[in-house]
């Protein structure tokens, strides 16, 4: 993901997202976060899915992932979120972490199918009130 990708990436998380991110929140993944990889997803020069995630130590915390509502259900998401894995793993991850809301059935199901378990609940995580469940994958 680079700077211009922005527009793309914010006419998306506008319509993926209960509380979506702002501009200042990715520009600072993209310029200021040297253990973020933002990465965009590009098919025929359109930027249709992004993921966000954090290499810290051994562990890939996925930040975030969005694909364009018009191209879900076509494996995007799942081949977004090996491709971090795959890459994190390369450089010694052992473990990933993430936080998904409650009601979001859908991006528990990818994912549960990746080998993602809840470890635990956090009430009031996002700035609506809901809780998050916190979920973990064991790599290695
Ligand atoms: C979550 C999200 C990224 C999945 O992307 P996607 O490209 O549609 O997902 P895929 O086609 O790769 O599907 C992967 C798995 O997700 C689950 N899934 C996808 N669509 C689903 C649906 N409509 N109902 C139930 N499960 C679904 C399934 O487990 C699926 O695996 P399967 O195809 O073997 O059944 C996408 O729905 C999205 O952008 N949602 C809005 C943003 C969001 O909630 N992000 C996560 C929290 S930050």
């Amino acid at each position: 993901m680079t700077l211009d990708d922005l527009p793309a990436v914010l006419a998306i998380e506008q319509v993926a997202k209960p509380t979506p991110w702002n501009e200042k929140s990715y520009r600072q993944e993209i310029t200021d976060n040297d253990k973020s990889y933002p990465t965009a997803l590009v098919v025929n020069s359109q930027l249709i899915g992004y993921i966000v995630w954090w290499l810290i130590v051994d562990e890939i915390q996925i930040q975030t992932i969005a694909i364009d509502p018009a191209k879900r259900g076509q494996g995007l998401g799942r081949a977004l979120l090996t491709d971090a894995l795959n890459k994190g793993l390369k450089q010694g991850a052992t473990i990933s972490t993430l936080e998904v809301r409650e009601s979001n059935v859908v991006a528990q199901s990818l994912y549960q199918s990746l080998g993602y378990e809840v470890v635990g609940k956090r009430p009031n995580y996002y700035r609506d009130g809901e809780t998050a469940y916190l979920m973990t994958a064991h790599l290695k």
